[in-house]
């Protein structure tokens, strides 16, 4: 224990002991009430201290200590609850403690909890089928399972640097391209993707052959597949990017984007590796982003990488490949990973899906996201600047750089949001969020204080969008 202050529950030490807690001792060791969880009582201000003592601090310090959550509805240790507009940054599809999910989850624990990828299990088998089905992806397709986004992203990356035999020849396939205000992950390969200076810089020098080409901007995109570029540059492997720039402040591609990206990546043979950690699995109010036809304009991609709301809170990610030649592009040993795929992971995904499916969450998300981004939108608060995003994956722009004091004061009224730029809001709640609650989302934002752009200085202008208005969590 490394706490410095609150309390240890007395069960903890006897829990220790206890062989149905260490399963030192007797089989199967599934009786007993050992405090498993090693807490005990606290106050927010009480984990906060030992939080500051025990975690790295990445995150800075937590904005609150949530101990338990329900729905829509979160709970901090001092007992006040919140309405989840973040949803653990887009992951908890079908809110917190769902029963069906949880069910799903015991039920493969307590059957088959972890096998090495030396064996597979029928989880993970019909996962990977049900991916491929609500993908539409076509014959040859296949799935390869990571923990986390950025674990996505760097098999993605890896199956581009296999695309490396371009018309030239052997090995000439020396680019990726990525775009600027993109975010793809921390770890090295996935940090290459990403732009953002801050991020980057203090762990160069990282994989190379990375070029960033502007948001949106299809003349820079077309220059950079041009014969010019690839007789001085080499010729491209893949393209990277996400339907709706997540991080950056929920920036939509502009209509047309993904269709011409699509042109250029097919006919120089470079892979389309569209990146819907955030934007997959219902967020946009589609199974994913690049099938609405506003967003997609009916491309097929190569590549659609996969986490966040993948396993609704359970860890989980996936790489679609999507036909024969994406699908083979890494062979035998050239990848893998102890956890990923594993059944209780795959379990939870499944059941993620089908509750999607069954409660008619699509639609709920595309209804619900409306109701909440014209309700703001017409709210009539100066505050607000306006609201973009699809489904319920929004930005509300604010009309001054004031999101951190706008995510304070919705802390304080009982809403967690995110202050994703210094001039917005970014709200991704459950897919599961009501009409009532959406109601009470708008009546916020229509209540914010209207003297607040005047009451909170703001000596810098509106930052460009790739800053971030509190520490980064993504
Ligand atoms: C678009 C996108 N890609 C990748 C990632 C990284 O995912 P993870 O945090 O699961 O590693 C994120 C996380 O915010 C993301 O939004």
């Amino acid at each position: 224990m490394n706490g410095t202050t609150g309390e240890i529950s007395p069960t903890t030490s006897d829990s220790v002991a206890d062989p149905a807690a260490t399963g030192v001792e007797g089989a199967p060791g599934r009786e007993g009430t050992a405090d498993t969880t090693l807490t005990g009582p606290g106050s927010v201000a009480q984990w906060t201290e030992r939080y500051t003592h025990a975690v790295m601090d990445t995150f800075g310090a937590p904005q609150k200590v949530l101990v338990r959550g329900e729905g829509a509805y979160v709970w901090d240790a001092d007992g006040k609850r919140y309405l989840d507009l973040l949803a653990g940054i887009a992951v908890n599809a079908l809110g917190h403690a769902h029963p069906t999910l949880t069910a799903a989850v015991s039920a493969q624990l307590g059957t088959l909890g972890h096998v090495s990828n030396f064996f597979g299990t029928p989880t993970q088998i019909a996962l990977a089928e049900r991916l491929l089905n609500l993908a539409q992806a076509p014959e040859g397709s296949r799935v390869f399972f990571t923990n986390s986004g950025t674990e996505a992203n760097e098999a993605a990356f890896k199956m581009a640097r296999r695309n490396r035999d371009g018309a030239a020849g052997p090995g000439t396939r020396t680019r990726i391209l990525a775009l600027e205000g993109g975010f793809h992950g921390r770890s090295m390969g996935a940090l290459a993707l990403t732009s953002k200076a801050a991020y980057r810089e203090p762990f160069e020098p990282l994989p190379g052959g990375v070029e960033f080409v502007p948001f949106g901007d299809l003349v820079a995109l077309e220059e950079a597949f041009s014969d010019e570029a690839v007789a001085a540059r080499g010729e491209v492997a893949a393209l990277f990017v996400e339907p709706v720039q997540g991080e950056a402040g929920v920036r939509p591609l502009p209509p047309g984007y993904l269709v011409a990206a699509r042109e250029l990546t097919a006919s120089s043979g470079a892979l389309l590796v569209l990146d819907e950690v955030q934007t997959g699995v219902g967020r946009t109010g589609t199974w994913f982003a690049f099938q609405q036809q506003e967003i997609g304009g009916g491309v097929v991609p190569d590549v659609v990488t996969l986490a966040k709301g993948l396993g609704g809170g359970f860890p989980v990610g996936a790489v679609v490949a999507f036909g024969e030649r994406a699908a083979t592009l890494l062979g035998r040993g050239q990848h893998g990973t102890t956890f990923g795929g594993n059944p209780v992971a795959a379990a939870a995904s499944l059941a993620t899906l089908a509750v999607i499916e069954r409660d008619g969450l699509l639609a709920n998300v595309r209804a619900v996201g409306e109701q909440l981004r014209e309700g703001i939108a017409a709210c009539g608060n100066p505050v607000v600047a306006g609201t973009r995003g699809h489904g319920l994956l929004i930005a509300v722009q604010l009309s001054a750089p004031v999101s951190a004091e706008v995510a304070r004061l919705a802390l304080d009224a009982g809403f967690i949001v995110n202050a994703v730029q210094p001039d917005a809001i970014r709200l991704a709640p459950p897919l599961i969020l009501t009409r009532d609650q959406a109601s009470e989302v708008v009546a916020f934002f229509a209540g914010l204080p209207a003297d607040l752009t005047r009451r909170v200085p703001t000596p810098t202008p509106t930052p460009a969008p790739t800053a971030s208005a509190t520490p980064p969590k993504g």
